[in-house]
């Protein structure tokens, strides 16, 4: 037995050479930029190759055309607006149109609407767009500490698309199956929001949607009991943390400088900025997207049944600052950079299909509404049931 393995590993390298040389296969253009003191060892080196994909990825696109923010208010206008209100009637339109081409560009407006009774919230879409609005105002104002100036827009996330290219849902799959010894802690499988590594899949849920402590370094030499984390969590820690620079598409000493992960005042300024980051992106997924678990279908959720969450990916797409730091905010200010009404609506009596309105209590709550075309009259029964149901 013991002879034929130098001669495995000889015959395995010279595949591996062909391989190379049949390919042509030749190391990338890589650019270095030191972002440290010298010696620390602080560089982010990047793929030249895939910047300029990411260049052309990253291009943000223009306003269908300047707002004129005279004239009635919207809410006046219109029978069902309940977060734009305070727009005049060409910023409302140009808002429109702006949402179609960032969500829904094929589609159009009848992604969202019922092209026959625009005030209808029939489509579960026009209910998660209006809660999505809501989110992206706070994302403006209450979290500037971490999107500054250049904050975000449906597009910064959405990008053409409906469904964002990088979310995240709850990870255990394959289930291990059966007793103790095949429990494998949640590890060892592909992580596909861990940046396909082996570390703990499914740390995302503890992190960004739960406030589990990322606090896993001593700052004693020996273990005095002061710190309760262990092995377990210090691979958590890291499968987020490889998570976070492969959406920024940087390396971990772009927030750390190595000699000590855990010490502030050796972190370049961006581990504060990513230290804002991580709680704003709870409070998106807790108080936003997780509230909105009954409006999404079943076919858009996860296979544990959670709705799609978002991570750094989502806005970063790949670089350190999303869309490279141009903002979009200056043609939606009055749209997107201050908050309209925050009251929420009980999703759990949404009915999908159904000729109605979504409103917070009080506010007359999913009142069915006067079918006004052929097709509302057609959806009357389903809105008669929930009349006798309330
Ligand atoms: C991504 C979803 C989405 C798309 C696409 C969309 N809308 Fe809307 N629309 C909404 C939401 C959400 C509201 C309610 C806003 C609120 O409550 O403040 C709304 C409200 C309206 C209203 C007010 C209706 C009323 O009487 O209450 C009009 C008119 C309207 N949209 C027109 C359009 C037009 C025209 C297009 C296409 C150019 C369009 N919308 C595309 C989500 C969308
Ligand atoms: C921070 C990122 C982010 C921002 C900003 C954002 N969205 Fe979303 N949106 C998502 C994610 C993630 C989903 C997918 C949720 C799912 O499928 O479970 C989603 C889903 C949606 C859907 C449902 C699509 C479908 O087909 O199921 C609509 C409609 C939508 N967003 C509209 C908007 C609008 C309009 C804006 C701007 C006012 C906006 N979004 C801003 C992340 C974002
Ligand atoms: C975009 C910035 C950023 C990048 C990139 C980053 N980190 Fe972090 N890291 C943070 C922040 C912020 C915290 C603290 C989080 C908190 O307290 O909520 C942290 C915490 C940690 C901790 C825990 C420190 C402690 O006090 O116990 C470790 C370990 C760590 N990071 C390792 C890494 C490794 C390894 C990489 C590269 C794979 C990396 N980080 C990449 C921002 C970053
Ligand atoms: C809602 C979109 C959005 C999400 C989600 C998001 N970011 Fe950001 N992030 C931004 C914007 C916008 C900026 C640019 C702010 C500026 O230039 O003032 C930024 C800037 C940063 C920076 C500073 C870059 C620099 O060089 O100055 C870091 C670091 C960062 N984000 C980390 C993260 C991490 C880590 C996460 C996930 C926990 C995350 N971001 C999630 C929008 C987002």
């Amino acid at each position: 037995m013991k002879l034929w393995i130098p001669f495995a590993v000889s015959a395995g390298s010279l595949l591996t050479i062909a391989s190379f040389v049949g390919a042509g296969w030749d190391a990338p253009p890589v650019e270095t930029t030191q972002i440290g003191s010298r010696g620390t060892g602080m560089y982010i080196h990047r793929d030249v190759e895939k910047q300029e994909a990411l260049k052309a990825a990253n291009v943000v696109p223009p306003a269908p055309w300047q707002a004129d923010p005279a004239g009635d208010k919207a809410r006046d206008l219109y029978e069902n607006v309940q977060v734009l209100g305070d727009l005049s009637d060409d910023q409302f339109n140009q808002f429109m149109a702006s949402i179609t081409e960032w969500v829904a560009p094929e589609a159009g407006c009848n992604y969202c609407h019922n092209p026959e009774n625009l005030a209808s919230d029939e489509l579960y879409q026009k209910v998660v767009a209006r809660r999505m609005i809501q989110m992206t105002q706070a994302i403006n104002v209450d979290w500037k500490a971490h999107v500054g100036q250049v904050g975000a827009t449906c597009y910064t996330c959405h990008r053409g698309q409906s469904i964002p290219t990088n979310y995240w849902y709850e990870d255990v799959e394959p289930k291990p199956a059966g007793n103790m010894t095949q429990n494998r802690q949640g590890q060892n499988v592909v992580a596909k929001f861990g940046g396909g590594t082996s570390l703990p899949q499914n740390v995302l849920k503890d992190y960004l949607l739960d406030a589990k402590p990322i606090r896993v370094h001593s700052t004693t030499a020996l273990p005095t009991g002061t710190n309760p984390a262990g092995t377990k969590e210090t691979e958590a820690t890291w499968s987020l943390m490889v998570h976070m620079s492969e959406s920024l598409g940087v390396n971990c000493t772009t927030c750390h400088n190595t000699r000590a992960f855990n010490a502030w005042d050796e972190s370049p300024p961006q581990r504060v900025t990513a230290w804002h980051g991580i709680r704003m992106v709870r409070d998106i997924n807790a108080n936003y997207l997780a509230g909105l678990t009954p409006v999404f279908p079943d076919a858009r959720k996860g296979p544990e049944g959670d709705v799609f969450k978002v991570g750094c990916a989502t806005c970063h797409a790949g670089v350190q600052k999303p869309l490279y730091g141009v903002s979009m905010l200056q043609d939606y200010v009055d749209a997107l950079t201050k908050k309209g009404p925050t009251a929420v609506p009980d999703y759990s009596t949404y009915q999908p299909g159904t000729t109605q309105k979504m409103a917070p209590a009080g506010q007359s709550s999913a009142l069915p509404m006067t079918p006004t075309s052929q097709t509302a009259a057609v959806l009357l029964p389903s809105t008669q049931n929930q009349t006798a149901n309330d």
